[in-house]
């Protein structure tokens, strides 16, 4: 029998995208299951996003397109990133079939075998997938709750070798929340220009970011940075567009006309119709998002809220995109209805079981120190399912005897 490549055999399917199957799997059997396991904002664009959709339709020509992306997406994404203070020319910007594709094909152009990649754990599951598909090494540090998640430069300066070839930053963070604050952003610029390494800046939540906070990227603390930073852009997050397939990202164009290359090669171009809706999206009214934005804001305090009154499990504080990643480590070892919680995997395996509660085990996302909650559902579900997920830790307390100093 013909055989698979080694590439693929050894690839892991995306763990988020397994949870979401058996999720349907477990409602096709008619379970009353809860899921806070997806990626998806859950809103709607706005109506001149979807005319935007139907004119493209109306006056489709049939033929390929601009692999680089439609003029008017360009132009439209360029002032968008010029009014976040980064200032791009048509041929430092491409379109991309989203930010994943746009990081496995950046991935492709810069990686050789046994490149080592830098990637602050937790981090986004599919990034050392990514990584190792292209026989690169992803070299994780690890950055617990006790550090807010968040990346320290000394980290960086450890982890670094002459094989390192990238850093990975995803800002704010799938799957914890977290947003840097400019001294820390600053902070870890500083180190990386230090190195003669790419950097890819994951900025696909920038526009969601809550309390009044701003989002600092490294190139406006760093911008010495430019040369060998490429930023990721995406609609489906900060736009509620995950369907629609569009990303975009702005480089060097030494690294755009790789990547030209590269989609040249193997999908020519992106549709036209998700092109003009994201045209729209970047260059029309941001309403939409902001008001999106607000009631992501209040479902984030629903949950911490919730959490904060559970003695033992630990959750800093989201300041963006839409998860919240509490560690439930002090639980670990204990037993829920007589089975023993070990992991992140026995946890969230016994929570979907008994409470039909559907979290990602953290191990998905380099940390079995905790799960991740997606938030993002309507206010209803969110009650229903943070109150399973408090009786949760009720019963084991209660089951165990377990008392916790609360502070
Ligand atoms: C951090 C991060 N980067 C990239 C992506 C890819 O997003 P998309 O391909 O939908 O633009 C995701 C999706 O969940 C993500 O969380």
């Amino acid at each position: 029998m013909p055989v698979l490549s080694k590439r693929v055999q050894s690839a892991n399917p995306s763990a988020t995208i397994k949870v979401a199957e058996k999720v349907q799997e477990l409602k096709k059997q008619g379970k009353n299951i809860i899921s806070f396991s997806i990626g998806v904002p859950n809103f709607l664009p706005a109506e001149h996003v979807y005319k935007a959709a139907h004119k493209a339709v109306d006056g489709d020509s049939g033929s390929y397109l601009p692999g680089r992306g439609s003029e008017e997406l360009v132009a439209a994404f360029i002032m968008q990133m010029e009014n976040k203070g980064l200032p791009y020319k048509e041929n430092e910007v491409a379109a991309a079939i989203g930010g994943k594709h746009a990081l496995f094909n950046l991935l492709m152009a810069m990686l050789e075998a046994d490149d080592e990649v830098l990637i602050p754990t937790p981090y986004w599951t599919s990034y050392p997938d990514m990584v190792e598909m292209f026989d690169g090494k992803p070299i994780f540090m690890h950055c617990p709750a006790s550090q807010n998640y968040k990346l320290k430069p000394e980290q960086i300066a450890a982890a670094i070798t002459p094989k390192t070839k990238i850093f990975m930053f995803n800002n704010p963070s799938n799957p914890t929340g977290m947003l840097y604050s400019k001294d820390e952003v600053k902070a870890i610029g500083d180190e990386l220009e230090k190195h003669d390494i790419w950097i890819i800046s994951d900025d696909i939540y920038d526009r969601m970011v809550f309390d009044g906070e701003k989002f600092h990227h490294l190139l406006h603390t760093n911008p010495n940075l430019r040369d060998k930073l490429v930023c990721v852009q995406s609609i489906s997050k900060n736009y509620g567009m995950p369907g629609w397939r569009v990303g975009m990202f702005a480089g060097p164009e030494r690294i755009v006309k790789a990547m030209l290359t590269i989609s040249g090669t193997s999908i020519t171009n992106i549709n036209n119709v998700s092109m003009a809706a994201a045209a729209a999206a970047f260059g029309g009214p941001q309403d939409f998002s902001d008001k999106a934005m607000e009631t992501l804001a209040k479902k984030r305090n629903q949950v911490m809220a919730v959490l904060a009154n559970i003695p033992g499990v630990v959750c800093p504080m989201p300041k963006g995109a839409f998860y919240a990643f509490p560690d439930v480590s002090s639980y670990y070892g204990k037993t829920h209805n007589g089975v023993l919680i070990n992991d992140d995997i026995d946890f969230c395996t016994q929570l979907l079981e008994t409470k039909e509660l559907a979290l990602i085990p953290g191990s998905a996302f380099g940390e079995a120190s905790g799960a991740r909650i997606s938030y993002a559902c309507d206010y209803d579900t969110l009650s229903e399912g943070l109150k399973r997920f408090a009786d949760f830790f009720t019963e084991m307390r209660t089951q165990n005897n377990l008392i916790f100093d609360v502070a």
